[in-house]
């Protein structure tokens, strides 16, 4: 699990704080996503649950920031490692640059772990499989797609099977089907008690998979709570995370005397045949 209390940072070298006074937490086995605009904090705050902020990129930081039950200052680097599995933003980062071929680069993380080498090819393999990378092993990891590259990159973090996976942006390379694809490996995998922080701009995608969802604003959660009232909140605007178009569409209906002022508004289609469809309550 993740806690987060009273956290707040600013880059080496600036006056501003970029977070500024964060509470978080996410349960084991739970998956929550995070929205907030650019430049809002979301990869700054993943690299602090990470242990990469400030150990690697200085700043002040304060608050207590813990997982599992330990704080993540108290833990060198490698052991950080160990607990939080971090999927970069930009998955061309992520790429180690030391390994000559895509298998090469997803059992990278492991060999330093001391696991067994017949363990760790079945564990690649295992994970190309399940990522739909499997045909790309012997390919140079910089001969990908973007697309590619990015699934590799969380091949690279799901086969450590680290307690707990902290994923920024893991779906802006993908098509619908590849971010499909990848919420339902998350699921597989807090169904296994892994835990789960996703900072995601797919808002339906959201909607459908998280447990919870926070918005990030102002360097706070400004919001929290289940994924249909927090996605559906019409402050995302002003947030500048925007709606959906069903959110819009339900609003539009209320303005118009079209829909009851009460009740939940849609976020996504499924959600939207409920609130406008004749067998639907309204
Ligand atoms: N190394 C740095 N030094 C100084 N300021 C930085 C640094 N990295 C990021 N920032 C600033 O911190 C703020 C938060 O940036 P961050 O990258 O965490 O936002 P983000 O929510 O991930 O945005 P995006 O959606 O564009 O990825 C921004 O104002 C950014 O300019
Ligand atoms: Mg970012």
């Amino acid at each position: 699990m993740i806690r987060l209390r009273g956290v707040s940072y600013a880059y080496p070298d600036t006056a501003n704080y970029v977070l500024a006074d964060l509470d978080l937490s996410v349960g084991q086995g739970e998956v929550v996503g995070v929205v907030g605009a650019s430049g809002a904090g979301k990869t700054t705050l993943a690299k602090i649950i990470a242990g990469f902020i400030p150990s690697i990129e200085g700043g002040v930081l304060s608050g207590d920031i813990d997982v599992n039950g330990v704080a993540i200052s108290s833990l060198t680097l490698s052991e950080a490692v160990a607990q939080v599995g971090l999927v970069i933003q930009n998955p061309f980062n992520q790429i180690s640059g030391a390994k000559f071929t895509v298998l090469e680069e997803i059992a990278f993380g492991l060999e330093n772990t001391g696991v067994p080498r017949e363990e760790i090819a079945e564990r690649v393999q295992a994970v190309a499989k399940q990522l739909r990378v499997d045909h790309l092993l012997d390919r140079s990891p910089y001969a990908l797609s973007g697309g590619q590259m990015q699934l590799v990159a969380i091949a690279s973090m799901v086969v450590m099977r680290t307690p707990v996976l902290v994923m920024d942006e893991p779906t802006s390379q993908l098509d619908p089907g590849g971010s499909r694809m990848v919420f339902d490996i998350i699921s597989q995998l807090t169904d296994l008690g892994t835990t789960v922080l996703i900072f995601e701009h797919k808002i339906e995608l959201l909607r459908e998979h998280a447990d919870r969802v926070a918005v990030l604003a102002d360097g706070r959660i400004t919001a929290e709570g289940a994924p249909r009232a927090i996605l559906s909140d019409p402050r995302l605007e002003k947030w500048a995370i925007g709606t959906t178009r069903y959110t819009r569409a339900g609003l539009a209906a209320r303005d118009t005397g079209l829909a009851p002022v009460t009740g939940e508004l849609p976020v996504s289609m499924p959600d939207a045949v409920e609130f406008f469809g004749p067998s639907g309550k309204h």
